[in-house]
Formats: C-alpha cells, structure tokens, sequence
C-alpha cells in the first residue's frame, strides 16, 4: 500500500550494509520468522519519500540448504530485503576476523591485534582474501538486482571493497560509501598491511562520506600520503577523476523518540522510576559492551566522583545499560603467553569487579550507588530512562558519532537533564555546544564534570538543552540519507559535464 502512496517515478535505492534491518529465526524446512529491527538507518529511509529503498546484506544467519535459502529470500522480498548467503567459514574469516578484529580496533584507535607476529601475519592474509570474497559476494547480489538509473550506497567499514567491484561491474553504476566509524589519522591507517589497496577501492565511488569533516580530513590526507594522490577541497583527484568526499553527520528520528513519551505505558514507566529513585538525582549510560565505550573509565570516575563528594553518596545513582554485542566473535580476544583471553568477557568481569567493589564501599543495606545491567532494553523502557535521567554519561574513548546521546536529548524537553560527552565521539562535533565536554581517558576531569553536571542551575541547563534539542530536532536521519543521495546524484552529473567538455 505504502507503493501506491508514493510518487510513480521514484528513483531506486539499494542500500547495502553488512546486516539485513531484519532478525530471521527459522521455524522450519521452509519457513522463517522476521522481525525488523527499526534502527536509526531503517526509520531513516522509511521516512524519506523521493526514493524506494531496498536493502542487500548478511540476515545474520547460516543457512546452508537451498530450500531455506529459497524459503528465506522470499519472505524477506515482502521486506523489501535481499539477502546475501555467507557460510560459516567466511563469516569466521571475513565478519569476526577482518571486521572486527582488525578494522574495527584500528578504526577506533585501538590499533593491529599484536599476537605473535607471524601467527597474526597468516590469519592477516587469509583474513583479508575472505573479507574481498565476501564484498565480491555483495556485488555479485547487487548486480543482479540493479536496474539502470539506481543508486547503490554502500554501509560500513565492512564494505570497503565493495565499489570497486560494482565498478568492475558497472562503471556507469552511481556508487556511494559512508563509513559509520571514525576515520583515523593517516599515521593509524598507515600501519595496515592493505592500506593502499583498501583506499584504492573506496575511490571507486562517486562519492565517499563521514560523519565529521575530521574524518573527511583523516581519509583525504591518507590518500595523499599512502597512495601520493592529491586532495582538493571536493576530494581526491586520481589522474583527472575526482572522488568526492565530504561530511554528512547523521542524526535519529526524533519525533519516533518525542511520540514515544507519550504512550501510556512509557508515562507509566517513567512514573515507577521516579517512584523507585525518589531523592536521588539519576545518572545514566547506555553503551554496547565494547572496548570503545569506555565503560570501566566512566564508572572509575563516578567512583572518584563518590569519593571526594560524600554529600552526594545517598543523593545520586547510576544506571549503567551495557547492551552484549558481537558475543560470538573469538577474535575479540588476545593471547598472553600461551592463554588466549576473550576480551569482551574479560571487559565484562572487570566491569562487574568495578561496580561490586563501589557498591560494597559505598551502598547501604537499602541503597547502592550503581544499577548494572548486562542486556538491552526494550524502545518504551528506553525512551521512559531518558526522559528521568538527571545526567547523561556518554564517555566512548572513540566513536564515530553515538547516536545515544541524540536520543537522550530527544527525550528530555521536559527535565532538560545535562550531558556529559566524549570529546572523542563525533557527537563532540554538533552537540559540544550544550554539552559538557570531557576527555574520557581523564578521570578527574570526568568526575569534576559529574559535579559541575549535578550543581548546575536550571537556567543554565535551559540555555543549554535549548541548543542541542534545536539541532536534533532539525538534523535528522532522514535528512542526511536525502541529503548523502541528492549530493551522490549530482556529483555523477557533475562528472558526465566534466567528461562531456
Ligand atoms: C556499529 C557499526 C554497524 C554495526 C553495529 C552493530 O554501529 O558501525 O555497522 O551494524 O555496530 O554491530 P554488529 O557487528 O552486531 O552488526
């Protein structure tokens, strides 16, 4: 129905990224259940009315039969989804090895896994061949189902490889990538072993986009000193074809948050909290359980926080929400001597040593000072956590944008709670103003914000949430897609014009 609704002449977009917006559990031989998941990037598209959005990627599941892989590419065609099949073992390869151990790491500064060299050297290499086989599989999909005059925007560090081979493809094709991570620094990028032939792919496209002019920086300036190409203000210019690389900061679907506050079962929720933290002033974060969040940093200087303000000991709590992610990925784990650690459980034990020990020090027999959790909330639970937090904590020691902390704001016209915010997050980058800006990594820093944070008067905190509240009611994601495909239109223009003279 949504079809005959829209306009006839739509243009076609494929939208690939590693992961379906769908979670497929199978029921049977044949049949399979489907929920979507309405991340930032579906609502995004959704809501974006010039064009008919189609989604090509992974549905997170191994499905080795033909009968399945039949049974589940017909139930997501009634999703608009289009499935990429990835066996086991290039999953293991291309997902947990080269993804997550070694891009997403050196992404956030985290630097190359730094086992026994020559061990990590071979797993490089045959990490690396599965990782171009598994964007090889991309294209193979995308080029079936392109039809002349679509736009194909490609997702994600996992899908560096991929416009290159489209363009082997298609040369005509229009091509977009975004990276949702940060771009590092040229010294960072430069000590990857496939640096130069990872940059080389990404220039294929007509244009390539982040989500800070930092990270636009980062990546023009590798490729002038990796690959000796030159940047101009457009982008990279490589023997007369321009690449265009700019800056489109995404945002979230702030009026899904807004209308959520008003939905009984929130105004409940929000009720029983208040009931439950009555006195206290309420401390928040929300962060997947990755080494990038910067969970331990932020709890030690809560700590410290306690420690040097016993006032406040009874009158403040923090709810930490550590959503479990990428559980299955054994790569997140390093080797000491001959014992291989899993780093995520060992992130976990520490996270829990940590709090035990502040709540030990600090709680009473009726009271502690931190809430753990160790699994995701529902949309309501969320939206109604929000909007009763005093103080939001987002301390990520990197990360490409966070969108958490866009959220935290869309929920909060009526308490006009304070955030406190990495520097290091590209959030740093449109909501500093309103912020309170820390270096996560400085915990006396952070902690001396907890207390600027909870002391600041309501005017203040007013002036504040007035900026950020403007900037995330008016920059949403629907904006940056229309924006990220109308730019990738025009630059495929600009270029015909340009051979055309
Ligand atoms: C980050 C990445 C996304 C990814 C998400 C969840 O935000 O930028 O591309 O989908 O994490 O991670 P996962 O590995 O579970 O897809």
């Amino acid at each position: 129905e949504r079809q005959e609704a829209r306009p006839y002449n739509r243009q076609r977009l494929l939208v690939v990224a590693n992961r379906l917006p769908v979670s497929a559990v199978r029921r049977g031989e044949d049949s399979w259940s489907l929920e979507i998941s309405a991340g930032g990037l579906v609502s995004a598209l959704l809501g974006v009315k010039e064009f008919e959005a189609r989604w090509i990627g992974w549905a997170g599941v191994n499905v080795p039969d033909e009968v399945g892989q039949k049974a589940l590419s017909k139930a997501l065609a009634e999703k608009r989804c289009i499935p990429v099949f990835l066996d086991e073992e290039i999953v293991h390869q291309y997902y947990n090895g080269y993804c997550n151990n070694i891009l997403w790491p050196l992404f956030h500064y985290l630097g190359l896994p730094q086992e026994d060299r020559l061990a990590t050297t071979r797993s490089f290499q045959s990490q690396f061949a599965a990782y171009k086989k598994a964007n090889q599989m991309f294209a193979d999909v995308v080029n079936e189902h392109y039809e002349e005059g679509d736009v194909v925007w490609c997702h994600d560090y996992h899908l560096m490889f991929l416009p290159k081979c489209l363009k082997e493809y298609n040369s005509k094709m229009k091509v977009g990538w975004f990276l949702h991570t940060p771009f590092p620094s040229s010294e960072i990028h430069r000590t990857l072993p496939s640096r130069s032939e990872l940059l080389r792919s990404v220039l294929a496209a007509d244009l390539v986009g982040f989500h800070t002019y930092d990270y636009a920086r980062h990546f023009v300036s590798a490729c002038t000193r990796i690959l000796g190409l030159e940047g101009t203000p457009e982008g990279v210019e490589d023997q007369g074809r321009l690449t265009r690389v700019a800056a489109f900061p995404i945002g979230i679907d702030s009026e899904r948050f807004i209308r959520a506050l008003e939905v009984p079962d929130v105004i409940q929720h929000m009720k029983e909290l208040k009931e439950r933290f009555a006195g206290r002033k309420v401390m928040l974060g929300v962060d997947r359980l990755d080494m990038i969040k910067g969970i331990p940093q932020k709890i030690l200087a809560f700590e410290k926080f306690l420690e040097e303000n016993a006032s406040w000991r009874d009158k403040v709590v923090l709810l930490q929400i550590a959503v479990p992610t990428r559980t299955d990925v054994p790569e997140f784990s390093f080797t000491h001597g001959n014992i291989t650690k899993h780093l995520l459980k060992k992130l976990t034990s520490q996270v829990h040593e940590i709090v035990g020990r502040i709540n030990g020090r600090f709680g009473t027999l009726t009271a502690v000072p931190i809430h753990h959790l160790d699994r995701s909330l529902d949309f309501y639970a969320l939206c109604a956590l929000y909007a009763v937090t005093d103080v939001a904590l987002v301390t990520s020691l990197r990360d490409g944008m966070n969108l958490v902390s866009y959220e935290f704001v869309a929920c909060q016209e009526a308490k006009k709670g304070v955030l406190i915010l990495s520097e290091f997050a590209g959030a740093a980058q449109s909501l500093g103003a309103g912020a309170i800006l820390v270096n996560p990594w400085n915990i006396t820093e952070v902690a001396a914000s907890i207390g600027q944070a909870l002391n600041m008067t309501a005017e203040e905190r007013e002036k504040r949430h007035r900026h950020n509240f403007h900037h995330v009611k008016t920059h949403t994601a629907q904006e940056w897609a229309e924006t990220f495909v109308s730019e990738l239109n025009d630059t495929v223009i600009e270029a015909q014009l340009r051979i055309s003279k």
